[in-house]
Parts: C-alpha cells; sequence; structure tokens
C-alpha cells in the first residue's frame, strides 16, 4: 500500500509513520530525515534546511524517485512529500495508476508551536520525543537505540513561525487536490487526543480500506 502524510509542521507525521511502520512493514520514506542525514548537501541547501526554507522541486524529486522505487515491494509511508504543487504533480507520475491513500493530519497553531519548540529528536533512528508529552524513559537519551536526543536546528520559535507562514502558502493547498481525488482523509490530531488514540484511527481508516492491515 502507498500512505501519504500531510500535515504542518508538528502534526505528527514522524511519530505516526513511525508506529505505522512497525505496524505493517510498509517503509517510513521521511524527505526532512534524508535531507538531515545526507553528507552531501551543499552550504546553502544546509542553509535552506535549518532556516525553514523549501529545497528544490528538482533535487527532491531525485530523491524521492529513488527510495520510492527503493521500497516498491514492501510499500511506503511518505513523510514531508509532496510540499508544494508541483511535488504533488511528479508524484502523481511516479505513481502511474497507483492509488495511495493520503491522511491529513489537523491540528490547531497553538498545539504546533508548542509541540515543535519542546521536541527531542534521535539523529540515530528518527525517533521523536516531547519534553513533557512523550518524554523518553531516560531523560536525554532514546529509547530505542540509546542515543542522546538533540533539538533539531528547525524548532526554535523563529524558525518555526517561518515554516508554518510556507506551509500555508505552499503546502496546504495540496489538500484540495487529494480531496478532489477522493483519496484523502482528515484525522484531528490535536492534542486533545493522545498519540495511540490518532494511531487508532489511523488503523481503522487501513482496516477499512484493506480489509486487514498487511505484514
Ligand atoms: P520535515 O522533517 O518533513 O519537517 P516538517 O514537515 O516541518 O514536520 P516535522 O518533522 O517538524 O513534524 P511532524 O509532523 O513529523 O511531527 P512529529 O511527529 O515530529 O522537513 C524539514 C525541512 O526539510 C523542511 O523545512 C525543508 O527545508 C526540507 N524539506 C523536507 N521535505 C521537503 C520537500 N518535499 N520539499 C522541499 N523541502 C523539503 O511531532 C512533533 C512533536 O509533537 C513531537 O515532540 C511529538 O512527540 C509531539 N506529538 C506528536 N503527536 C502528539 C499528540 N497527539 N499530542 C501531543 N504531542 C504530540
Ligand atoms: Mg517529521
Amino acid at each position: 500500500m502507498e500512505i501519504i502524510l500531510i500535515g504542518p509542521p508538528g502534526s505528527g507525521k514522524g511519530t505516526q509513520a513511525k508506529k505505522l511502520e512497525q505496524e505493517t512493514g510498509y517503509k517510513h520514506v521521511s524527505t526532512g530525515d534524508l535531507l538531515r542525514n545526507n553528507p552531501n548537501l551543499t552550504k546553502k541547501q544546509k542553509e535552506a534546511l535549518n532556516s525553514g526554507k523549501l529545497l528544490s522541486d528538482e533535487m527532491i524529486l531525485d530523491i524521492v524517485q529513488c527510495e520510492l522505487k527503493n521500497h516498491e515491494q514492501t510499500g511506503w509511508i511518505l513523510d514531508g512529500y509532496p510540499r508544494t504543487q508541483n511535488q504533488a504533480k511528479q508524484l502523481d507520475d511516479i505513481l502511474g495508476s497507483k492509488k495511495p491513500l493520503v491522511l491529513y493530519f489537523h491540528v490547531k497553531e497553538k498545539d504546533l508551536i508548542e509541540r515543535l519548540t519542546g521536541r527531542l529528536t534521535c539523529k540515530q533512528c528518527g525517533s521523536v520525543y516531547h519534553k513533557t508529552s512523550n518524554p523518553p524513559k531516560n531523560t536525554s537519551y532514546c529509547d530505542n537505540c540509546n542515543t542522546a536526543l538533540t533539538q533539531r536546528k528547525d524548532d526554535t520559535i523563529e524558525v518555526v513561525t517561518q515554516r508554518l507562514k510556507i506551509y500555508e502558502e505552499k503546502t496546504a493547498p495540496i489538500i484540495q487536490y487529494y480531496k478532489e481525488k477522493n483519496i484523502l482523509q482528515t484525522i484531528d490530531s490535536g492534542n486533545n487526543r493522545s498519540i495511540e488514540n490518532i494511531f487508532l484511527s489511523i488503523k481503522e481508516i487501513l482496516n477499512n480500506r484493506k480489509g486487514c492491515i498487511e505484514k
């Protein structure tokens, strides 16, 4: 199955994708993680990443094409792509006749700022935590691989504000694009719901679509 996660920064795409990957075996493909772990980025690209600007559609397309091809057999969960109308059209070309499921995570802006400025991330395995709402068992180490947790460079209030603005301008219009294709499901993913509760909703959507979740 092909699953696309759309939602503003901090809406829980990475958190839910990791859980879904474990449950289903579909590969979590996060363009943000791939960029942060790419040692070949130019100085300009690193600056764009750390200041919350989008990298070029062409550069991202190369990465995504390659990753999706590698995981064609298992199925995938795409997190962070597409982010522009042009990327959405490029993804249509990659997908051909395949019909993905698009999950849109809806969260209020106030919740997003609180989440991002308190987030802790594992550079090693990509796990995400929150200082108060989702803390690791051992204050500053990853539960999964015991690596020291850090704060992302783009999780300062200034950069978060910029990222939310870019999301509204460039990415939010894609929601309508997928609504018109009849493949989008909206999930209330605000702080009023626990991570587990949101995951249950996602599993329900998948079950309704597939009859059962494949492993
Ligand atoms: P990317 O890494 O994709 O960042 P993003 O889209 O801004 O999303 P985040 O990773 O910040 O949030 P998330 O939705 O994954 O939330 P999370 O699960 O961590 O992209 C980074 C940069 O890369 C971009 O700015 C751009 O420069 C570049 N880039 C990437 N893709 C690109 C593309 N296609 N084109 C061009 N450039 C691209 O959760 C957040 C926090 O909330 C955590 O602390 C978590 O514990 C907490 N949380 C989660 N769920 C809940 C809940 N239910 N209740 C309370 N807290 C919760
Ligand atoms: Mg993420």
